[in-house]
């Protein structure tokens, strides 16, 4: 076993708890931090090493808390700052660490803030904390420029002046109410780094970064070119994605983390297209960890897998960081559906999670993909809540559907979420009774018993978590790789059955995420093999 000492956050498997959808004990419908508190120990015993928890603060829920109106505070809905020293004093005792969001490319527009900046004259200090500018064309009644909201419109609105005279216009790459500061400016600087030191003197093992990519604007503010996206991995040149200047803020604050004990880590949140874009995001001296959105974008083929693993192990690997894994979050549609639902993408699922779990670095596992929780598409128009949603006028069904609260236990909802005759926020499918935490746990097939598996074996087996991946030559829709120690994972991507390579041939099967008919890994399944010398050693 290897003895170098490495930081925690090279090698760990983070929970992704989605507050509003985990647990609620107050019975209103949304999760809060009490129900967290509450459920601990079934985050232990899944074996994960962290959790992550979406944000907290206070905020009118424009967009499920990504409008922060106090960086300092819990909104009321899910408990108080109390409740929050009290979780996080509950993970430490059990071992478990804990990362928030930070939201800083835009605030609420109920953040005093910007009730400031409307209230006060252009071109004042109270309107240099956002991106105000005059409009285009006669009175300046047209956009500043093209720019679209990731959540479908224009990304500038017009406000009037006190005496309700046409005025500026301000820019929220999200939604209106999702104004974006101005991070050229340092009194913002300022601001976030007190925000930071506020959280991580009350303990906080590290900040998830809300939209990394996107702090720094270009400053001509130049009309979207063709070829350009507004949302969705961005690529080079991009006017308001992935410009340089966002690694400065993200070097002064690795130069705050740093100065405090106990390895403090940040992960970013950023939609580049390039995996070389990603690490420099995770150069030394900047932030730890980057979402491997390649990973979770790659289809379910051999090909693209592998290529998403190698570009990411290379361009990472290449500046020194770990590659984090991650197969669903909050925003994007649950994998079990992405892979094509049903029993096929259960299937392919399971597979995934085995090939996830045993790649070098780390991983996020967003919470109900360890139930194997599909995207939820018939959530009716009324009960959504995602401005994406409304923004495209429906067009985009928006992420209600990968939202929707945690079936705990019984027959019908809320399943354990809430309190018995609580109405969760969003409605759970009926049929979910046997996608329960309470019924996966007695059931050894469930993919809960294979996630609290794997998780298992992650801890016991050395050589898995960070360092060295190398190939094992197999047919084209097989992956296979060897870790140190002697550890072998073997992924059949394709649609039919395939013999394992002849290398695994001496080694003790571990774990598979299906049955194999004698030594053959059926369509859409991984196995792992172990065995005591390096396999390569024996039997090349
Ligand atoms: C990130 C969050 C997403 C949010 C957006 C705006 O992409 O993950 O949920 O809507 O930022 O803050």
């Amino acid at each position: 076993m290897s003895s170098r000492p490495e930081p925690w956050w090279r090698s760990a498997v983070i929970y992704q708890v989605y507050v509003r959808s985990f647990a609620d004990a107050n019975g209103d419908g949304v999760g809060d931090l009490a129900g967290i508190r509450s459920r601990l120990d079934y985050l232990k015993e899944l074996g994960v090493d962290a959790i992550w928890l979406n944000p907290f603060y206070p905020s009118p829920q424009a967009d499920a808390g990504y409008d922060v109106a106090d960086y300092r505070d819990v909104d009321a809905r899910f408990g108080s700052l109390d409740d929050f020293d009290g979780l996080l004093r509950d993970c430490h005792r059990l071992g478990l660490r804990v990362i928030i969001d930070l939201v800083p490319n835009h605030t609420s527009s109920e953040h005093p803030w910007f009730r400031a900046a409307l209230a006060a004259a252009p071109r004042t200090g109270e309107r240099a904390r956002y991106i105000f500018r005059d409009g285009r064309g006669p009175g300046g009644a047209n956009a500043p420029n093209n720019w679209q909201s990731t959540f479908g419109g224009p990304a500038w609105t017009p406000v009037n002046g006190a005496d309700g005279s046409p005025g500026q216009w301000y820019l929220h790459l999200f939604a209106p109410e999702q104004p974006d500061l101005d991070w050229t400016n340092p009194e913002v600087r300022t601001e976030f780094e007190s925000i930071l030191r506020f959280w991580l003197d009350r303990g906080v093992d590290g900040f998830r970064i809300d939209v990394a990519h996107g702090l720094a604007k270009d400053p001509a503010m130049p009309d979207l070119g063709r070829g350009f996206a507004t949302s969705g991995p961005a690529k080079v040149g991009h006017p308001y994605w992935d410009q340089d200047e966002v690694h400065e803020v993200y070097r002064a604050w690795r130069r705050i983390s740093d100065g405090y004990p106990g390895d403090r880590t940040f992960v970013a949140e950023a939609w580049v297209h390039a995996p070389e874009q990603l690490a420099r995001y995770v150069r030394p001296d900047e932030l730890h960890t980057a979402f491997n959105f390649g990973f979770l974008l790659a289809p379910w083929s051999a090909r693209a897998l592998r290529q998403a693993i190698d570009q990411s192990l290379g361009a990472l690997g290449s500046v020194g960081a770990p590659a984090t894994w991650v197969l669903s979050n909050h925003d994007v549609m649950r994998h079990v559906s992405r892979y094509g639902g049903g029993d096929v993408g259960v299937r392919r699922a399971r597979a995934a999670a085995l090939l996830m779990l045993a790649l070098p670095g780390g991983a996020y596992v967003y919470q109900g993909e360890e139930l194997g929780l599909p995207e939820v598409i018939d959530l009716p128009d009324e009960v959504r809540q995602d401005p994406a949603f409304f923004r495209t006028k429906g067009k985009h069904r928006g992420r209600d559907g990968c939202r929707v609260p945690l079936p705990w236990s019984g027959e019908a909802p809320p399943f354990g979420f809430g309190p018995p005759a609580s109405k969760p926020w969003l409605p759970q499918p009926p049929d979910w009774s046997s996608l329960t935490v309470e019924h996966e746990s007695i059931d050894k097939g469930s993919m809960l018993a294979l996630y609290r598996r794997a998780l298992q074996l992650r801890r016991e087996l050395p050589g898995l978590g960070d360092g060295m991946l190398e190939w094992i030559e197999a047919p084209p829709e097989v992956l296979a790789f060897r870790r140190e120690s002697g550890f072998v994972c073997v992924v059949n991507v394709g649609e039919t059955p395939a013999d394992p390579p002849a290398e695994v041939a001496g080694c003790e099967m571990v774990l598979t995420s299906a049955a194999l008919t004698g030594k053959r890994l059926p369509a859409a399944t991984s196995a792992w093999y172990y065995g005591r010398s390096k396999p390569s050693a024996t039997n090349r």
